[in-house]
């Protein structure tokens, strides 16, 4: 693996205030687990906070509004999020786009947005189990990556791409190693398609029911920058099983 592994918790509409101990417990452990790049996307309304208890790990958010600011009740700016100090933000995440029914040019003008007041995006992008049963996951994953990915000069270096399996999300269930592999291989593949020499650099995390006693085989898979974890970031125990991990990935 050239860079570090890069490990995001995505609490998804989960933490009060009461979890920000788990926040901070997960900083602190971060700290001595230097081989691993470490991240978390708190709800919204914990971000500045997490910013303040967590100061080592990078701090997102799960979605951001295409425009800069106007008349659009209840939606944030990606500008916003950077004033309460986030770094980064995950956008197309199958939980928006099936929720919220956004399409590829959503996501894309959310991504944007984001690179354009200088935060980071992680794009993510994922077969349901019927597309796959039907043998179009790749070409599935290849439309969203085109349609999905911010395009510009600085683009791929801002832009980390999750591939998570629908059916693998919140399930117990992955894909094989094999077939995290050979999905992973043709995202490079496009990737480099659309950014040419610049998407060889572009980081692909799986995320998908990531455990502690998963997290080794799976960053082991071909490609395999690091993961996107939704249920096992929610407590620091289960976060820093991942981690460790990976930091241990990360020597090799
Ligand atoms: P999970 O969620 O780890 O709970 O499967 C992953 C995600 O949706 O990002």
């Amino acid at each position: 693996m050239a860079q570090r592994p890069y490990i995001v918790g995505n609490w998804k509409m989960h933490g009060t205030r009461s979890m920000l101990s788990e926040a901070r417990a997960i900083d602190r452990a971060a700290e001595r687990l230097i081989k691993a790049e470490v991240a978390l996307a708190p709800p919204f309304t914990l971000i500045h906070a997490t910013r303040k208890e967590a100061g080592l790990i990078a701090v997102g958010a799960q979605d951001c509004h295409p425009a800069d600011g106007g008349a659009h009740t209840g939606d944030i700016s990606a500008a916003m999020l950077k004033d309460a100090g986030a770094s980064f933000v995950i956008v197309g995440h199958s939980e928006r786009r099936a929720d919220h029914g956004e399409t590829d040019a959503d996501v894309k003008a959310k991504a944007e947005a984001a690179l354009g007041v200088g935060l980071s995006v992680i794009v993510c992008v994922g077969e349901t189990e019927a597309q796959r049963d039907a043998g179009q996951a790749e070409e599935v994953v290849a439309a969203q990556l085109e349609g999905s990915l911010p395009r510009g000069e600085h683009a791929p270096e801002k832009t980390t791409v999750a591939y998570e399996p629908v059916w693998a999300i919140g399930t117990g269930r992955t894909p094989t190693v094999e077939d995290v592999g050979a999905m992973h291989r043709a995202i490079r593949a496009r990737l480099e398609q659309i950014y040419g020499e610049a998407g060889k650099q572009v980081r692909i995390l799986y995320g998908g029911s990531v455990k502690p006693d998963n997290a080794a085989e799976l960053l082991a898979a071909d490609e395999v920058g690091g993961a996107l974890v939704g249920g096992a970031s929610l407590t620091a125990e289960s976060f820093l099983g991942i981690i460790v991990a990976a930091a241990e990935r990360g020597e090799a």
